[in-house]
Order: C-alpha cells, then structure tokens, then sequence
C-alpha cells in the first residue's frame, strides 16, 4: 500500500494481463456465518483477510464451529458448521468494530440458544442495533443492554434454550437506518422456520436494496429461497434449512472491478489476443454494481466472462459518449466519468445525486478533477456532463484532491492514459485501503508503459556521503522503487570471494559471469543470495573495499548494466551510486551529486560503526575512504563524477532530513502539475 502525500503515476500506454481481485468485506462475513449455521463443511475461497473477517472468525470457533485457516494465504478457509448442534456457550464475542459481524450474530445466537456476551471497541458500541433487537424481542428473545439502551455491548441470556417464540405474526423491522438488520434477521430466521412459514416486515422505506439482494442470493446458495413482496415483506419457507454448498467463492467487490473494466476499455489493443482479465467477480455476479458492465459496453468496451470472471479489451475507439440513468449503479457509475474523458462528446450522468451524501461530494471532487485535467464539466444537484479535452494538447497534468475517498482515487489513476502523455498527480492514495488496499499495486502490475517514462531520480556520490540514507528515504517519500547499486558490487566482491576467485583482472571474466547470473533476491530489506541472508555480510568496511576492487573490473561493470536497469519499475525509481547518473540512467529526469568533505564522511562512518558495536579508528576510516574516492575516480569505466546535468549537494553541514527535502523540492520543481506541492 502507497502510504505517501502524494503517488505520481507517469503517463501509462497500455495495459493487459490478469488482476486478481481481492473478496468483498461484505459478502466474505456473510458466506461465514451461513457456512457456521449449516451442517457439514464449507470450503470458502478468496476470503477477504481484514479485520472484519478477522473478528468473524474468532467468534466462530468461539461457539464451537470448526474454522482450519491452514490454507489463509492462499485465500481459503474451512468452516465446519454447526447445524444441529448447540453452540457452545456461555461464550463472550469480541467483534471490535464489524457491523456485518455483530448484527448477524446477535440474531443467529438469539435463535439458537445459550449464554452470549457480545461487546466490540468502542465506536462499536456507538453504532445502533435496537431496531433489530426490538424485533428480537417481540418475537420473544432474551437480550439485554450491558450499557446505553439500543447499542452493544449486549447480553442474549438462553441458557435454558431458546424460548418459545411468537412466530404467528410477521416480524416487523425497521429498514431505514440500516439494510443490516434486516439482513441479520434474513440470515437467522431460517433456523425457526419448521412448521410455518415465517413472514418479515419492513417498516419504512427500505435503504440499500442491493445489498439485501446479496442477502438472498447467498441465502439461496445456502439452500434458503426466501420469497419477497416488493421489498417490503419477506416469506422465510417453513421447512427451511442451511444446506452447505460444499465450496464457495467470495466475489470480489463489483465496483472495484469497474476500474478494471475502464482499464480494459480505454487501454488494450482493439483485439482479443492481449486483454485484460479480471478474476474474483464475473457476469453471474450477485452484486447490482456488475451493471456497470452494460454501461462500459455502451462506451465501446469488448466484455466477455464467466461466473467469476471478466475479459474486456478494448472496442470503440475514441470510447462513445453516454447519456445514463446512474441509480441502478451509483459506485460504479463514478468511473464513467473519467471513461468519458476518452469518448468522443459529451457524456451525462443523471441520477446521482446520493454521490452529494457520500465519502466526500463526490459530483464536485469528480467535476473538479475533470476539469483539472482540461474537460469542459457541468454539474448539477444530480447530474454531471464531461466534455473531453478536445485535442491532445488541451490535457493538463493534474494534481487530484482524493478527500479521502477511494473512489476519487482510482477513478482518476486512469487519466494517466491520457493522450497527451502527462502524469498524474493521486494525493493522499492510502484512501484506497478502505475497499481495496492493494490497488495501485495492481494497476500496476497490468499497466505498461515505455521504459523511458518512468521516473528515475540518480543520488551519486562517494563513499558515506549519506547518498545511500538519503535515496531511500527520497524513495519513500515518492512511493518510489529504490536501487542501491553499490550492493550489487558488494554482493558480487562476496559471491566471487565464496567462489574461491580472487578479485583481480585475471578472474574478471569469470567473476563477470557470476556477476550476470547472481541469484540475488531483495525481500523486505533484506537480501538474499542463494539461501543466504547476506544483509549484514555485504556491510562490513571489508566488503565495501573488495566490492570498490570488484567494481573496477570493467566486464563487471558490464554484466552488472542489466540487474541495475531492471529495478526501473513503475511508478519509479530512485538509484544510489557511484555511476547512476553518468552510465546507468543518463537520461534520468533529475541527477543529485551528494557529498561531503572527508572528515565529515569519515565522521559519519565512526558514529555508524561505534553505534554497531565495532571499534574504530577515525583516522584510519578517513584514509581508507580517501583511498576508496582516489580508486572510484580513477578507474578507466564509469569513474566516480557528477553527471554533467548533476546538481550537487554539499550535505556536511546537513542532516539527512534537511538534504532530503532538498532533494524533493528540486524534484518538484521538474514536476509539470500547476498546484504547489500538497501537505
Ligand atoms: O555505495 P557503496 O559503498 O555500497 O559501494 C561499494 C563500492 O561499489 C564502491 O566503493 C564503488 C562501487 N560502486 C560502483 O562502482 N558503482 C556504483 N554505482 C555503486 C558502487
């Protein structure tokens, strides 16, 4: 997940390839408390791992239902239901803040018998449940409130089984403060309907219908057909009863599939052969947002799929102009507005105007990024109207407000397929997290983009300039990939050293040939060669000299080229070096000469070395970089000096912090968008 201010996303060209998409928070704490109420074992597959889940099934195996999480990473999880059985109790639940965990719970454990307590943090216990307890309650239930009346914590006191229950008359529910309840009584109410059929009525106007519509698709997978009169009453069967469906797949969120699909429509080839595939939700999907389908095929996309699968590419090219009742698909329809930005004309969205009422105005965050970016944009109190730039040369390199919105977010990470080839500026990108952490990892990993777009920014210098601290920490600011070439030459000097070869000019072929096949492996700051963690080996004052011999082999140099060209990746790159700037990256947009005098840098090396642990002799480390400066300088291939276009830091009287911001504002400063750096 990018955790910085802003992710700058270069100019992308195409995409295609296969994206995974993870399962939805809502239908996963479904899907597993239906499998806990049935007989027999449910094998759950692409399960969403968040703290929603989390709680969930904590709570299962707590009142007795088997849960074996030994296949977790690979997204399944084994849920041995209880249906007959009693569940165990007394038990205490602890369903930190998921509502799709504790309004369904409390009505399943209400109807099932024994002693629950049922608390969660503390905002939790901010968030409403009398509505559906009222209803449980009429219907006969023991619950009482363990704090303020008409919110958790809460208390179901069974023990003695579940009292009779007045099932004659329809359960009466509220539906207009949370689709939830109604779910929860959907899900549960099964458990009592033997001889008679048992009848819910909602009271008011009921919110959110899809959602109850995916209540009753799962409960359908699950052997419920529950029958519905306009969306006010609902007929559990009698006779009901859970039956496992053996396996399931959790869907993945229909909206967040939209940017794929608009991925798909604005940027594969006009053919078949390189689509772009979407797997975790498909055409059969249980889920009203899937109708974005219809309206992205309007637009021109190609989209064909499977139960859980999708394959768009691209179609009508420009895209075609809409004009489009949104309500059937009020999340998704988010993303047609950026597609219009690709249309040829004017697109209309009517029918929004609960896009006002959500994370942000989401009508004005969307007009205002529009526009930002060159569109002619009308809104209205329910409407929007996008008129594309009109050429190429009108686009604007845009700096998007996200308010805190995920939507805002990955809608307009698709306008850096602009014709135009400008980047886009995504503030705040950690919004994301809220439905789909892993976003921009996955937009990258289907987005290509030619080499030379994407962002290398060269940090060259001598030996404890501090280059090394301050590439990565530069890199971590811009959510940018990080090269720290000098390992490569620290991991070959160790690699040839093991291979019993000497560094010198007579092993330099071989040693070249170890260099190109290193089986060399960066994982969460550490790195690997082979089997071995060499992390620590390669930082010794003795690897970094050998690695400074090594490095001045030229056929090394060489063999090296591309390992240290591979590491520029999307969304880009910061590489620390001796020859970042000069040979590897010569056409990096901005190249930083950091140094600093010698005893300033032999200082530093002290300070570091004492804090290791290992004694050291100040004078000693300063003749040694000097030698190391006078070997890098001199040597025939790629000798140590600023590129021609370096900018140079004298960082001795700095500290890191201050030369990283030095090096962000020169880095802005080449930036094209027009808004000052955000917070
Ligand atoms: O940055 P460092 O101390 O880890 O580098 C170790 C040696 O590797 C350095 O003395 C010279 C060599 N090197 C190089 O020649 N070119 C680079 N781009 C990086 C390091």
């Amino acid at each position: 997940m990018y955790s910085t201010a802003f992710l700058d996303l270069p100019a992308l060209a195409s995409a295609d390839g296969t994206v995974q998409l993870p399962g939805s928070k809502s239908i996963s704490n479904r899907v597993l408390l239906l499998a806990a109420l049935s007989e027999g074992t449910t094998e759950v597959h692409d399960l969403l791992a968040s703290d929603d889940t989390r709680v969930m099934l904590d709570a299962l195996r707590e009142i007795g239902c088997g849960v074996d999480e030994s296949a977790a990473a690979q997204g399944t999880v084994r849920i041995t239901g209880l249906g007959a059985a009693a569940a165990r109790s007394p038990a205490r639940l602890f369903l930190g803040n998921a509502g799709t965990a504790m309004r369904p719970l409390t009505a399943a454990l209400a109807l099932r018998g024994g002693e629950f307590e049922l608390s969660g943090i503390a905002r939790m216990h901010e968030r409403p449940i009398g509505d559906l307890v009222d209803a449980l309650l009429q219907l006969g239930c023991h619950i009482t409130y363990l704090g303020n009346p008409g919110f958790p914590p809460l208390r179901i006191a069974h023990g003695n089984g579940v009292p009779p229950l007045a099932l004659d008359a329809p359960v009466r529910v509220r539906g207009d403060v949370s689709s939830q309840f109604l779910t929860a009584l959907l899900m549960a109410l099964p458990l009592v309907a033997h001889e008679k059929d048992v009848v819910i009525e909602v009271v008011g106007e009921l919110i959110s219908r899809p959602y109850i519509h995916i209540t009753l698709q799962l409960l359908e997978r699950f052997g419920i057909r529950v029958q519905h009169d306009a969306w006010q009453r609902f007929t559990i069967p009698a006779g009901s009863r859970y039956l496992s469906p053996g396996a399931i797949h959790v869907e993945a969120d229909a909206s967040s599939a939209s940017y794929f699909i608009a991925l798909g429509a604005i940027a594969t080839a006009a053919s078949a052969e390189k689509p772009l595939r979407i797997l975790g939700v498909g055409l059969e999907s249980i889920q009203g947002d899937i109708r974005f389908v219809e309206a992205a095929r309007a637009m021109g996309a190609e989209v064909t799929g499977g139960p859980n699968w999708l394959q768009i590419h691209r179609g009508a090219w420009p895209l075609k102009a809409i004009d489009l009742d949104c309500n059937h698909i009020p999340d998704a329809a988010m993303t047609l507005a950026v597609m219009a930005l690709y249309a040829q004309g004017t697109t209309t969205l009517r029918n929004i105007a609960s896009w006002r009422v959500k994370e942000t105005d989401r009508i004005a965050a969307m007009a205002q990024g529009c526009r930002q970016l060159g569109a002619t944009v009308e809104e209205g109190p329910d409407f929007l109207r996008v008129t594309p730039p009109s050429s190429a040369s009108d686009w604007r390199a845009a700096s998007v407000h996200t308010y805190d919105d995920h939507r805002i977010a990955m809608c307009f990470s698709l306008a850096a397929f602009n014709p135009a080839g400008l980047p886009v500026r995504i503030e705040d990108p950690k919004c994301v997290a809220k439905t789909f952490p892993g976003y921009f990892e996955a937009l990258f990993s289907v987005a290509r983009t030619p080499v030379e777009r994407i962002p290398v920014i060269c940090i060259d210098g001598p030996t404890a300039s501090g280059k090394g601290t301050v590439a990565a920490s530069v890199a971590q600011r811009l959510g940018y990939r990080f090269l720290d070439s000098g390992a490569m030459y620290r991991i070959t000097a160790l690699a040839a050293l093991r291979a019993g070869l000497a560094i010198d000019a007579a092993h330099q072929d071989r040693i070249a040939a170890l260099a190109r096949g290193l089986p060399v492996r960066f994982e969460a700051g550490r790195i690997w060669l082979g089997g071995d963690d060499v992390t620590d080996a390669i930082r010794t004052e003795e690897a970094g000299m050998n690695a400074s011999r090594v490095s001045a082999l030229p056929p090394v140099r060489e063999a090296l080229v591309a390992l240290q060209h591979s590491f520029r990746r999307l969304p880009g790159l910061v590489a620390d070096g001796r020859d970042m700037g000069t040979v590897i990256f010569p056409g990096a947009a901005l190249k930083v000469y950091l140094t600093a005098t010698a005893a300033c840098r032999a200082e530093r090396r002290h300070k570091q070395l004492i804090s290791k642990g290992i004694s050291a002799n100040i004078d000693d480390l300063r003749a040694d970089l000097e030698a190391r400066d006078i070997r890098d300088s001199t040597r025939p291939v790629a000798p140590l000096k600023p590129a021609q276009d370096a900018l140079v830091l004298d960082n001795s009287l700095l500290t890191v912090e201050e030369a990283v911001e030095q090096v962000l504002v020169w880095w802005q400063q080449k930036q094209p968008f027009a808004a000052s750096a955000p917070g």
